[in-house]
């Protein structure tokens, strides 16, 4: 198994080229299964995530041309040759599940794996289900599986989300594009990952307006067309490299960085103290901070444009050497402190509190062994290993490789000490 070598203490200088996003390249790649003509993606990351994704859509017939270390991935699902979903691939990756709605759109029915929980809570499906329901799915869970038919085909229907859901909002629209009629979308989630994928099935032929606000509308279509789209870039990968080079100090520059859509962390970065330059325009995001001590500043993560849940665990690490006490509260998922005990290995006073954190900043970090539970969880040990004195070793990166392509050379590329070593943990 790889683990990640860090040695900290040494300040981030250069500029860093933002990937395109992993939440958002996910969904798009779903919208293949609602046309007979090719869809290309292009800006797509490299990563275990949309790479499995790709394996799941082969299973079910799509004809998929994505090279190793390609950016640009062809699909085809001209005829599928399957609706089911199997538990091995769907239980490994969440988002898997978004393809129910776009497989019964397309062939009338589906069988498709539950997901089951996973380490940053129990994140249940119901509202994806009602959903599909409320256009006119039979549903019925048998054996861990949603079997799911639409004999007459599905038609619009006014849906209101008790809750905010990223994935179910997302399940709903590309659903609805090839339903009978208008679907009405309401507290709708609005992350700019949703306005994407509108966009993306706008190019095809659909109907989509309001993505981005709490109300979407779809006028379904009979058919959509092929698409050639680019993947919109990284905000939580962006807004990491932010933080690690809050933590670590220096001067880093981001590349085709998504400047608009991360608000919230640009400000909390400023209240800490970190100097940032902005620029729209250019897409390009200037980080600072030479030598001055950061302060501590509380936050509660919320559904966008509130301060993401995929950066929370990132702000924690920044937090452990600011000088006071920091309050997070984690607001979207019942189980998201598994960084925190880590990030107490490596010297941070952290007490969890249900769903607060109170971290009170330390003087220093000192390296340590540690263990990566999930995504965002193990890159928040990369950060404090950067800031840390010695060398920390961050084991189980599996969970890395899920979300963040190359970090390891990107972070390589601005001076941090990061070598990846394979064999036992240590
Ligand atoms: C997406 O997950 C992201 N994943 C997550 O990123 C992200 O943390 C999350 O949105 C919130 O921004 C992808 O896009 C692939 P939700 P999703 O539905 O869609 C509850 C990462 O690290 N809920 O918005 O699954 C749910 O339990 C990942 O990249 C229901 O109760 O999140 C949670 O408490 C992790 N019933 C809340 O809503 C449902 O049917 C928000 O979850 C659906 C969700």
């Amino acid at each position: 198994m790889d683990r990640l070598h860090i040695t900290g203490g040494t300040p981030l200088h250069g500029r860093i080229h933002v990937s395109g996003a992993k939440n958002s390249a996910l969904k798009l790649m779903v919208t293949c299964l609602l046309t007979d003509q090719p869809v290309e993606l292009t800006n797509m990351p490299n990563l275990a995530d949309t790479r499995f994704l790709a394996q799941l859509l082969e299973t079910l017939g799509v004809e998929v041309y994505w090279p190793k270390g390609s950016s640009t991935c062809h699909l085809n699902a001209a005829e599928l040759k399957s609706t089911i979903a199997p538990y091995e691939q769907v239980r490994k990756m969440r988002a898997s599940f978004n393809v129910l709605g776009p497989l019964i759109a397309r062939s009338g029915h589906a069988t498709v794996s539950l997901p089951g929980g996973c380490a940053i809570g129990a994140r249940p499906v119901d509202l994806h289900l009602k959903a599909l329901e409320a256009m006119g799915a039979d549903l019925r869970v048998e054996g861990g599986y949603v079997k799911a038919a639409a004999i007459h085909g599905l038609r619009g229907a006014h849906i209101n989300f008790s809750t905010v859901s990223v994935g179910a909002t997302e399940h709903a629209m590309l659903t609805a594009t090839l339903a009978k009629g208008e679907t009405i979308l309401e507290n709708a989630a609005r992350e700019p990952e949703i306005e994407d994928l509108a966009n993306c099935l706008n190019t095809m032929g659909a109907n989509v307006t309001g993505a981005g606000t709490p109300i979407i509308r779809i006028k379904g279509v009979e058919a959509l067309k092929g698409t050639t789209y680019p993947v919109m870039p990284d905000r939580i990968e962006a807004g990491t490299y932010a933080m690690a080079a809050a933590s670590a100090g220096g001067d880093v520059t981001l590349d085709g960085c998504p400047v608009a859509a991360l608000g919230a962390m640009i400000s909390k970065l400023r209240e800490a103290g970190v100097t940032i330059d902005a620029d729209e325009a250019a897409s390009t995001l200037r980080i600072r901070r030479n030598g001055s001590a950061l302060k501590a500043v509380s936050l509660s993560t919320q559904p966008h444009p509130g301060f993401p849940t995929d950066l929370q665990a990132q702000f924690m690490a920044l937090m452990c050497t600011a000088d006071g006490t920091s309050i997070i509260r984690e607001t979207i998922f019942e189980n998201r402190f598994m960084h925190a005990p880590e990030l107490s290995r490596l010297g941070a006073d952290i007490t969890v509190r249900g769903q607060e954190a109170v971290v009170k900043g330390v003087d220093h970090l000192t390296a340590a062994p540690v263990m990566a539970t999930d995504l965002r969880a193990s890159v928040s040990l990369v950060i404090a290993g950067l800031a840390a004195q010695g060398e920390t070793v961050v084991n189980r990166i599996y969970h890395l490789d899920r979300g963040f392509e190359r970090l390891e050379a990107k972070l390589g590329a601005c001076g941090a000490k990061i070598e990846r070593r394979s064999g036992e943990d240590e």
